[in-house]
């Protein structure tokens, strides 16, 4: 199989000064359709940086991204914004929700940006609203909805385009504890339908919902296996060593 995004020797480093900040140190990983991937690691472990250059928002300083095939370090900035279109669908922590637009409205922008015929954009706004059982809300705007309900209909819109990958960053950052298991449960549905989610997380308790865990720590992976794996859930190696932690 081939996969779908592959880090080879993936750096992000920043000159602070006299400092080398290495957001990003030396990652190679692979992560193949339909597979459910969390990325997960404490604050400053590299999980941003990971998702901007998966995102297609940023590229490496060094080693190559191959999302599908495609070299995206050699991209252009308006060759990297067509790709991101075309192949990714975004969820975040904050919805990011266009409070002036209705609900449709919202699932049907990126659509437009993909270059859909007005009746086929609201086709697919209206099956993804259904999919995450929002048929009722269509006309709707953001603000009369709950927090739940608009990073469900943040999630349509990652879905209306069939997008290759479904990156969340945080989605449940900002919903209680119940809301925060359907927001998963939709994902865990998702990826049994056979989408690709990369999940992007500090809570390990979040992270073990998913199928596979890529644990980063000052930037590079410690661990990446099965969430399932006793290892998947090992902090860090300086607790493990006793030795300085901060
Ligand atoms: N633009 C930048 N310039 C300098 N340093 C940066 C920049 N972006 C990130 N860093 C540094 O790179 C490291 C990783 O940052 P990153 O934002 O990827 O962490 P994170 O895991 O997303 O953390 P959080 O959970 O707090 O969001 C941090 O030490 C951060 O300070
Ligand atoms: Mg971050």
């Amino acid at each position: 199989m081939i996969s779908l995004i592959a880090f080879n020797n993936v750096s992000k480093h920043y000159q602070m000064g006299d400092t080398l900040v290495k957001a990003a140190d030396d990652i190679s990983m692979e992560i193949n359709p339909g597979e459910f991937v969390a990325i997960v690691g404490r604050s400053g472990s590299g999980k941003s940086t990971c998702m901007n250059i998966i995102g297609c928002l940023d590229v490496p300083t060094s080693g190559e991204y191959i999302l599908k095939g495609e070299n995206v370090g050699a991209l252009n900035k308006n060759e990297l914004a067509e790709i991101r279109n075309k192949m990714l669908g975004f969820i975040f922590q904050q919805y990011n929700l266009l409070p002036k637009l209705t609900v449709l409205e919202n699932v049907e922008v990126p659509l437009m940006y993909a270059g859909l015929s007005k009746a086929d954009r609201r086709k697919k706004a209206i099956e993804a609203l259904d999919m995450v059982q929002l048929s009722d809300k269509l006309t709707n705007m953001p603000n009369q909805l709950s927090g739940g309900q608009q990073q469900r209909v943040s999630i349509a819109r990652a879905l209306a385009g069939d997008p290759a990958i479904i990156l969340a960053d945080e989605p449940t950052g900002a919903l209680d504890s119940k809301t925060s298991r359907d927001v998963l449960g939709l994902l865990q549905e998702l990826h049994k339908d056979g989408h690709t989610i990369v999940l992007i997380t500090h809570d390990n308790s979040i992270a073990v919902t998913a199928e596979r865990i890529i644990r980063l720590e000052d930037g590079y992976v410690i661990y990446d296996g099965p969430a399932d794996a006793p290892e998947a859930m090992v902090i860090s190696h300086h607790v493990l060593e006793g030795g300085a932690q901060s």
